[in-house]
């Protein structure tokens, strides 16, 4: 199956040949390469986003291939075509590939059994977003070498969070020990039998600790009663990274909230790998894209 729809059910020695190849492809910092000369991919974006439209199109560009950028908000989805219909026309148009983002959960499974070229998911509702947990993986093993032993805390708006999804599965299949930290309103009872919600303090005594986004967006205002009461129980404050251990490290998949989930300060100090998450999601794609055209 060429479509990456999510991690779940991804082997081992699949997601580290992903990883292994998008290693190469940071080994090899070629600015262009032919290899993908003469490949049509779209990027269709149903829903925002800056991270992952941006560096599926750098990796795009830098494997060589044409690029054609579907926004939403610019085309006949405001006239209210359907987003299976405008798959399947960008597909008759003779596109090699689509990277699509949808904000529904359930849709792009679907749409996945329906459309013929690989479909690689960008963010797929609360459901998955694989290419951001593989940027993960990547950043955890860049830092640790292995992944068996490791602690992964995922803290914070679990419930609406893909990304807590994506790492879930692959974390586990490659031999770490996840567990979530969640306020009540926040948590995803579902996945309590596969990792555990723990406290704040627990947390802090992992090796990685994720942060969330809060995504205000997704609540209706009336769980979050205030940014300074989570900064306060959940957030990555000055105080709670100083009682990280010597080797731990701070993720985030961003966008950051700064000052609700990590404190300013944080986002840039030499424990956080934000900013190197972001870089490492170039060669990721690169890898990932590759594998969906070869
Ligand atoms: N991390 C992430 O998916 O960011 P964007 O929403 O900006 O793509």
């Amino acid at each position: 199956d060429k479509h990456l729809l999510g991690t779940k059910g991804l082997s081992a020695g699949e997601l580290e040949s992903i990883l292994d190849r998008a290693r190469y492809w940071e080994q090899h910092p070629v600015k262009k390469t032919n290899q993908l000369q003469g490949k049509f991919v779209a990027n269709m974006f149903f829903e925002n986003s800056t991270r992952t439209r941006f560096s599926f199109e750098v990796a795009e560009k830098r494997l060589g291939a044409e690029v054609l950028n579907f926004a939403a908000a610019v085309s006949s989805v405001q006239k209210g075509e359907s987003i299976y219909d405008t798959v399947r026309t960008l597909e008759s148009m003779g596109i090699d590939a689509g990277v699509i983002r949808l904000k529904p959960n359930g849709l792009l499974a679907e749409l996945a059994s329906k459309i013929k070229v690989p479909l690689i998911n960008a963010g797929d509702g609360n459901n998955e977003h694989p290419t951001q947990a593989l940027l993960d993986l990547y950043t955890i093993r860049e830092q640790f070498g292995e992944f068996r032993g490791l602690h992964v805390a995922i803290v914070g708006d679990v419930q609406h969070s893909r990304v807590a999804r994506s790492n879930l599965w692959a974390l586990k299949t490659l031999g770490a020990r996840v567990s979530f930290c969640a306020p009540p309103g926040m948590q995803a009872p579902e996945l309590a039998e596969h990792a555990p919600y723990v406290t704040i303090d627990e947390a802090l005594t992992a090796d990685v600790v994720m942060m969330l986004r809060v995504q205000l967006e997704r609540h209706e205002g009336t769980l979050l009663s205030s940014a300074a009461e989570y900064r306060a129980s959940y957030g990555m404050t000055v105080e709670r990274a100083g009682m990280l251990k010597p080797h731990a490290i701070i993720m985030h998949p961003a966008p950051v909230n700064r000052g609700v989930e990590i404190d300013d300060e944080l986002v840039e100090s030499p424990k956080s790998k934000i900013f190197r998450q972001m870089s490492n999601g170039v060669p990721i794609r690169m890898a990932i894209i590759e594998r969906a055209l070869s």
